[in-house]
């Protein structure tokens, strides 16, 4: 059996910041409200025009982190893309990724789980590289959530939070020491609706939702009962974490650095009190991006490598909880 490591990162955000001020001249909120229940400042937003979609950010990133993998893009065995939010409904985004970095051809898999879209992505690519089927696989998180969002008072519990960006990952059979030690994921389907987007869908078609047009509970923009999401996510998030340490032998002070899924400021702390880290242990990035749920993680993982955070024999935790219910965790030995 191979193993994997990530060989190379790559982020992109849009040049484009939405400030809390920002949102509080659309709606009603306020920087204060925003900073003290969720810890975001700012967060970026795809302007109409700029030449931006979900699967074209993916791909800007995926060039840096294909640079700095040193590998050409026709050594690429795979694309894995982890989204909620698609250029089309069909296609998948991974073939539109696949064309734009002019691969003639390849297999490209799309992967919907949401906020722990990256972690199921990367346990994808991991599992192909350990069989020996692939050696190079690249693994993209993107999210256009900007185009999707009720951008009314209706809608600000979830406005406020989103915002877009794109990670990418570059991992490649492992030659030395560094790899990923382990994922784990899981899912729990009875909580399908509480954090979701059902129309348009097959079981929202676009004249349906014309015809009934509800002023409450429009289906065709997110949905989240937002206090539920918290309390499972803070349970989920330390026990999916400790499971990836229990398979490994680790300990929470063998931890060198957590990347949680920036979903709440507010969660990450919790989660970093329980485990007992102290700052420089953690990595949070959410004030600037918001959550960039699919791209949260590569995002964080890509600056905090920029940073000089993550150095070699490092333990790095990747944890994330979100919309299915899904969580999953990564145990990686930079
Ligand atoms: N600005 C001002 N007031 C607001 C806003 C806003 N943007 N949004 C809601 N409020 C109001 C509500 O209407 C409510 O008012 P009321 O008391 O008069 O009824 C009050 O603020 C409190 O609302 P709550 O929803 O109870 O606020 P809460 O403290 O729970 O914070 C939040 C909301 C930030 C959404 C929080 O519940 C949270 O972060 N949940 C988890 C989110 C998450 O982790 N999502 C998972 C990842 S996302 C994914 O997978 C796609």
């Amino acid at each position: 059996m191979y193993s994997s490591k990530i060989k190379g990162l790559g982020k992109y955000v849009p040049e484009n910041i939405v400030t809390n001020k920002d949102l509080s001249e659309i709606m009603d909120t306020s920087d204060e409200w925003i900073q003290e229940r969720t810890g975001i400042k700012e967060r970026r937003h795809i302007k109409k025009g700029d030449g931006n979609s979900c699967a074209k950010m993916g791909v800007k990133a995926a060039k840096i982190a294909i640079e700095r993998a040193e590998i050409d893009k026709d050594d690429i065995d795979l694309i894995v893309f982890a989204t909620l939010s698609p250029d089309y409904y069909f296609p998948g985004s991974g073939v539109i990724v696949q064309d734009v970095l002019g691969i003639e051809t390849c297999p490209a898999i799309d992967v919907r789980n949401q906020c722990s879209g990256f972690i199921y992505a990367i346990s994808v690519a991991d599992q192909f590289i350990k069989t020996g089927m692939y050696k190079n696989v690249l693994v993209i998180g993107s999210e256009n959530h900007s185009g999707g969002l009720d951008m009314t008072t209706r809608g600000r519990n979830v406005s406020v939070i989103f915002g877009d960006g794109a990670g990418a990952a570059v991992l490649s059979r492992s030659e030395d020491d560094s790899k990923i030690l382990s994922t784990h994921l899981h899912s729990q389907g009875q909580y399908s609706k509480e954090l979701s987007l059902i129309g348009p869908s097959t079981q929202h078609w676009v004249p349906e939702i014309i015809a009934e047009n509800p002023q409450e509970n429009i289906p065709y923009y997110p949905y989240m009962d937002g206090q539920l999401v918290f309390k499972h996510a803070v349970v989920r998030f330390s026990e999916v974490i400790n499971e990836g340490l229990d398979a490994n032998d680790l300990k929470k002070e063998d931890i060198n650095l957590l990347i949680p899924h920036q979903a709440n400021l507010r969660i990450s702390q919790f989660i970093q009190k329980k485990f007992q880290l102290s700052d420089d242990r953690v990595y949070n990035n959410i004030q600037r991006y918001g959550n960039t749920t699919a791209a949260s993680i590569p995002i964080a993982l890509t600056e905090a490598w920029e940073e000089g955070k993550v150095k070699k024999g490092d333990v790095i935790v990747l944890a994330a909880f979100g919309s299915g219910f899904t969580w999953g965790s990564c145990i990686l030995k930079w």
